[in-house]
Order: C-alpha cells, then structure tokens, then sequence
C-alpha cells in the first residue's frame, strides 16, 4: 500500500470524544517502550507523527492518526510502566480498556512485543482479555536489530512455541524493526487486504 498522507487528529483519554468517521481502525498496544510510537511513524515513513522518547510512559493519551482520508492508526500509552503513580496507572487502565471494549470502528489492535524477550506475564493477559472480549488481534515483534540475525528466528519460534500454551492457534505475526524498517511492507499490506475485506462492513 503506498502512503498518500497520514494526518494527526486528535488526542484524548475518552473513547466516547474519539473521531466519529465510521472508516477501519488499526491500534498499537503493548508495554511501555516497546516501540509503539516509532513502529507507527516507521510504517508512515514520519520522523515526528507519534512522539516518541528513550524514557518509558511517553504516550499518555488515545491518539488518532487518519491514513490516506481512508482509515485510522492509533497509538495508545504503554502498559506496564512502573514509575507511574498507582492512581494514574489505575485511569489508564480504565480508558484503555473502554477503548477497546466501545471502538466499533475498531478491526485489529497490534499487540507489540519485544523481539527480544520471553513471554511475559502482562502481554498475556493483555492478549486474554482482547480475545475475551472478541477483539481481532495480531502480534509485532519489535526492536529486530536489537537481535543478531542467527538467534532472531530461533526466539521468535520459541515465543510462538510458548503461546501455544495458551492459544489454540497462533495470531498473525510481524517481525519489524523501525530502525531498519524491516517489516514494513508486510504491516502494510495486511492492512489494505483488511480494509479491502471489512469494506462492506463500513458502507
Ligand atoms: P510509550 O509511549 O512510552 O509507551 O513507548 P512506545 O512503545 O511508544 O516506544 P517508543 O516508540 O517511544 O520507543 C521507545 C524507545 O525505543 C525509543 O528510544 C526508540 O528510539 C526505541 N526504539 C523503538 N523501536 C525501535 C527499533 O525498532 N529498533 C531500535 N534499535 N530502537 C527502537
Ligand atoms: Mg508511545
């Protein structure tokens, strides 16, 4: 898919104040710092769209980004992110979670994960919880350069194996890097076959 324009739209931490437009919506979630708002400006080819920081709890907000005038990405805040005071961590929680349980609009959520570590306890349960509640998912491993090429293959198989454990099957899954933009075409295209396959859907 070739990128025509990618526009910021709005920032809020309330699902119900989200852009109405009723065109197919693609999120990006998964631990704080794992690389969500880079992945976001890797596959629009942006160094600013979504900001982005070396220190974790960076994205506080939902924050919509219009594709082509034809279907959003969203970046999300992190979960998991320690330093942040229990009671704001508790509303984040709640806003992310009324995202994802109100979004009609919504028709995949990314889940990233970094290519580098095991299964770990809360992407599990954040991986439960979107399959309890229905919502399609996929997962990105992120941060691919950050491994040499000879492991790379041999820890993605290895997380897959593990989440055997908990999933009848596997999701759909994406190898990137935003550094060396390793992935991109693959994301992309995903994307446009959705869009083309849930069309009827949003007439
Ligand atoms: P929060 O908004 O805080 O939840 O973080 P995030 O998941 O949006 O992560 P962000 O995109 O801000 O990236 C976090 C850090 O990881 C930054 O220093 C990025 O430069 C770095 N980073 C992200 N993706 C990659 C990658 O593919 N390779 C490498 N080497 N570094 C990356
Ligand atoms: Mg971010």
């Amino acid at each position: 898919m070739k990128i025509k324009s990618a526009d910021f739209v709005m920032s809020n931490s309330n699902v119900t104040k989200a852009p109405q437009d009723n065109i197919p919506e693609y999120a990006f979630i998964g631990r704080s710092n794992v690389g969500k708002s880079s992945l976001i400006n890797m596959l629009m080819e942006r160094k600013d769209l979504a900001k982005t920081s070396g220190k974790p709890g960076k994205t506080q907000l939902i924050n919509h980004f219009k594709i082509n005038d034809s279907w959003f990405l969203v970046d999300l805040p992190g979960y998991g992110y320690a330093q942040i005071s229990k009671k704001k961590r508790v509303i984040f929680q709640h806003f992310i979670e009324n995202y994802f349980k109100e979004r009609k609009q919504l028709v995949c959520t990314f889940v990233l994960i970094d290519s580098r570590h095991d299964p770990q306890k809360i992407d599990l349960e954040f991986m439960q919880f979107l399959g309890e509640n229905q919502i399609p998912f996929c997962i990105a491993f992120t941060k691919a350069d950050k491994i040499g090429s000879s492991k790379i293959n041999k820890q993605i198989t290895s997380y897959k194996k593990k989440l055997l454990n908990y999933w009848e099957t596997l999701p759909h899954s994406f190898l990137t890097s935003s550094s060396t933009s390793l992935g991109r075409k693959e994301v992309l295209d995903f994307i446009e076959n959705v869009n083309t396959d849930v069309a009827d859907d949003f007439k």
